[in-house]
């Protein structure tokens, strides 16, 4: 659905993005995660045909961005919501979205219909005819996500949707946002808001003006860890710690207080002789568990400030 080939663009000597080739598929909910100037913004202007790139291209469906009349194909394709929702704060919400609907050419009877419902699905309808300016930051970003999709587009663009959002506002648009992908439209999502990509996300991309790793938050925490099985303890002795060394799969048995840390290659088929192992031994086992690893971990093993 996106696809990007070698996408390069530079400001001056400043490099924003650097070679970027990535594919997005029909449907998926794509997180873009990297720290401040990474160019996230700048490959989302990009793929929107707000500025163009300095080398390389990317296509949306069959569409190649910054060519015509493919450019205009794009616009109808795409929904952004930018990094400053840009509203006009004297309009209402309705006069807002009224507004863009006909830029995007959505007819009269249709743009009504379409209006209600996105107002109703962000519970913003009984403000309808206030002024945005009056409106908090939460409601503004409803308006601004609202206004993205006005034109029903197939792809939406949504560059930080929850930053400076309270948890019960963030919460809505994460809500509102697993509707969207329910309909089956493709989202990318640029964010600092590592628990919500893990949450949201069926595959990130991590970058640093070059792409440093994509997959599944699964994937990447498996690809750069191992997997480690935790197992809380009455007490840790000498005699459980042997044993467990001796078992063949297991790696790196550490203890932290009366918790026994172990890799194992497959926690499936080793847990369980690993249990029975602590058991022989004498081991009274409270909790036995997987040592859940986070994207957060996997960010700042690969970007760094992490250990
Ligand atoms: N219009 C511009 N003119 C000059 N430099 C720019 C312009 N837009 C972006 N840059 C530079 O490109 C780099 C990438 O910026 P970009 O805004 O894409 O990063 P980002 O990943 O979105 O960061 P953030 O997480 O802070 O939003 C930065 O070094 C930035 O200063
Ligand atoms: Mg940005």
């Amino acid at each position: 659905m996106i696809r990007t080939e070698n996408l390069t663009r530079k400001f001056g000597k400043v490099v924003a993005v650097e070679n970027l080739t990535l594919d997005v598929r029909k449907g998926e909910v794509f997180g873009f995660i990297g720290p401040n100037g990474a160019g996230k913004t700048t490959t989302v202007r990009m793929l929107c045909c707000l500025i163009a790139p300095t080398e390389g291209t990317a296509f949306i469906g069959d569409n190649e961005i910054n060519r015509d009349p493919d450019s205009l194909n794009i616009r109808q394709m795409v929904g952004l919501l930018p990094e400053s929702p840009g509203l006009y704060e004297r309009l209402s919400p309705y006069r807002n979205l009224d507004f863009f609907a006909q830029l995007y050419g959505v007819p009269r009877n249709k743009r009504e219909e379409r209006i209600k419902d996105l107002l109703q699905m962000l519970n913003m309808w009984k403000k309808r005819d206030e002024p945005v300016g009056t409106f908090s930051k939460g409601m503004k970003q409803k308006i601004a996500i609202a206004r993205a999709l006005v034109h029903d587009p197939e792809i939406l663009f949504l560059d930080e949707p929850t930053s400076g959002l309270d948890p019960r506002a963030a919460k809505t648009v994460r809500d509102f946002l697993s509707d969207l992908r329910r309909e089956g439209r493709t989202i990318f999502l640029n964010t600092h808001n590592l628990a919500e990509a893990e949450r949201l996300c069926d595959r990130v991309a991590l970058v640093n003006t070059k792409l440093v790793a994509v997959g599944s938050p699964m994937e990447l925490k498996r690809r750069y860890w191992k997997r480690t099985t935790q197992v809380q303890l009455k007490a840790i002795s000498p005699s459980i710690l042997s044993a467990v060394e001796a078992l063949p799969f297991a790696k790196n048995v550490r203890t932290q207080d009366s918790k026994l840390l172990v890799d194992v290659g497959n926690p499936e088929e080793d847990n369980s002789m690993l249990a029975q192992t602590i058991l022989a031994a004498g081991g009274k086992i409270q909790f036995i568990s997987e040592m859940e690893r986070t994207l957060e971990d996997v960010y700042l093993k690969l970007i760094g400030g992490g250990s």
